[in-house]
């Protein structure tokens, strides 16, 4: 604490153990890549030296941010699998978000236009979800914009939910 600060004193952070009973539980459902031998080392550690290991953490996570590299793995994390696949009213929304944002290029039945046939069973760049994910989210070099940046993840799967309901199978 620094004299005149109205900082409180956290004495016992000093003195109070780390608790490390969850901590591998923790690890695991965030997919951090800590060994069991690790956490094992951190039950010497107080809960001030994890405090203070955390906030450098922090520092070096900003740096990591403008570097661009933690970007990468918000992209790496987008799923297999549709969400809101079947979900009546994500593919309610979805035809909505579709008529307001594709069908000038697609047609209003998706049948083509400027833009390709949405319902045909060859796709030129793939069917499979995330196929159908990146074309829309990142965009196709011949006329395809890239749509993440302007509706989201979520409404680009909702618009896939309901292109699923009227695909040929
Ligand atoms: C400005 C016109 C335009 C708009 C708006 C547009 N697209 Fe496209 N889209 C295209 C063109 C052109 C292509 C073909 C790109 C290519 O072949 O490289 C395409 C390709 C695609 C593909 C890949 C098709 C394939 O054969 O692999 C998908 C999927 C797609 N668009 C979905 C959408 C969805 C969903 C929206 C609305 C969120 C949308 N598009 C909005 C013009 C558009």
């Amino acid at each position: 604490m620094f004299p005149k600060s109205n900082m409180p004193a956290y004495a016992w952070l000093a003195e109070r153990k780390l608790d490390t009973t969850y901590t591998e539980r923790k690890m695991k459902t965030l997919g951090f890549p800590y060994k069991t031998e690790e956490i094992k080392a951190l039950e010497s550690k107080t809960e001030l030296d994890v405090l203070v290991a955390y906030l450098q953490k922090l520092g070096r996570d900003l740096k990591e941010i403008e570097k661009g590299s933690v970007v990468k793995v918000a992209e790496a994390a987008v799923p297999e699998k549709n969400p809101f696949e079947g979900n009546a009213d994500a593919i309610k929304e979805g035809k909505k978000i579709f008529e307001t944002n594709c069908a000038v290029c697609h047609g209003k039945d998706a049948k083509g236009g400027i833009g390709p046939n949405l319902l045909r069973k060859d796709f030129k760049y793939g069917r499979s979800d995330s196929d159908l994910y990146t074309s829309i989210s990142k965009g196709r070099p011949g006329g395809m914009p890239d749509w993440e940046p302007k509706i989201g993840r979520d409404r680009i799967w909702k618009v896939i939910a309901y292109l699923r309901t009227i695909q040929e199978k």
